[in-house]
């Protein structure tokens, strides 16, 4: 008798944990991580101050799309771009707007998306200079479904957007993309110094806390 109940004990025992694995593996392989967008680069012909092309209306860029997932690919519905100017520091003024067809976009692949907006109207070399830097505002939004094996997900609104730098040669400065995040449409000179210094303070505070904790 206690040896029969002891094999049924583990047996169900064992049923649970696997019971209890499989529901772990399935939570884990259902999580998903929203890609990345950048602005990978912006080209504004007409704030070359070498061209001299004051009649030049186009903006040209390219968009990257960053799919961290290991073992998940993402459909994306047509994404929707929108360019603004800078009236002043803290007004935009929209301008110009440009559809990226859908695409499909396999695990841990980073995709680029070139385009170009012609602007009607002009206004190009009319936004807001701070320090010699133009600043552009770009948006985007669209949505995704993620494909777990063979199954899609539902759809996820997807949006971000970027204040873009660009410099006298027309071009966004740098090699590093601007992330489209959850960001406001303020131009903020200093900000990134600002938090640098923030983050250091707050890495700086938790190390103390930790010492005084140990000892
Ligand atoms: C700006 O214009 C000059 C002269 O045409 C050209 O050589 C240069 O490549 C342009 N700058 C950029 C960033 O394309
Ligand atoms: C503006 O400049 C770009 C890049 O040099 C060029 O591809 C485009 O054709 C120009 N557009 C006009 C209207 O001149």
């Amino acid at each position: 008798m206690g040896s029969a109940g002891g094999s049924c004990g583990k047996c169900c025992c064992s049923f649970i944990i696997t019971l209890g694995l499989t529901a772990l593996f399935l939570w884990l392989s259902l999580q998903t991580n929203e890609p990345k967008c950048y602005v990978e680069s912006f080209y504004v012909p007409t704030l070359n101050q070498t061209l001299k092309t004051p009649s030049n209306s186009t903006i040209l860029f390219t968009l990257g799309f960053d799919n961290g997932n290991k073992d998940k690919g993402i459909q994306y519905d047509p994404v929707n771009v929108t360019f603004a100017i800078f009236l002043d520091r803290n007004r935009t003024k929209l301008i110009g707007n440009f559809t990226i067809a859908g695409f499909y976009q396999g695990h841990q692949k980073n995709a680029k998306k070139p385009g170009s907006v012609e602007i009607h109207g002009g206004g190009l070399n009319r936004t807001e200079k701070v320090n010699n830097i133009s600043y552009f505002r770009v948006d985007f939004n669209t949505s995704v479904k993620y494909k777990i094996l063979l199954w899609y997900t539902k759809r996820h609104s997807l949006w971000g957007g970027a204040n873009v730098p660009v410099d006298d040669s027309g071009k966004k400065p740098g090699k590093k993309g601007v992330r489209l995040g959850h960001t406001v449409a303020v131009i903020v000179s200093g900000a990134p110094v600002l938090a640098g210094c923030y983050c250091a303070l707050l890495v700086l505070g938790l190390f103390v806390n930790f010492l005084f904790l140990d000892l």
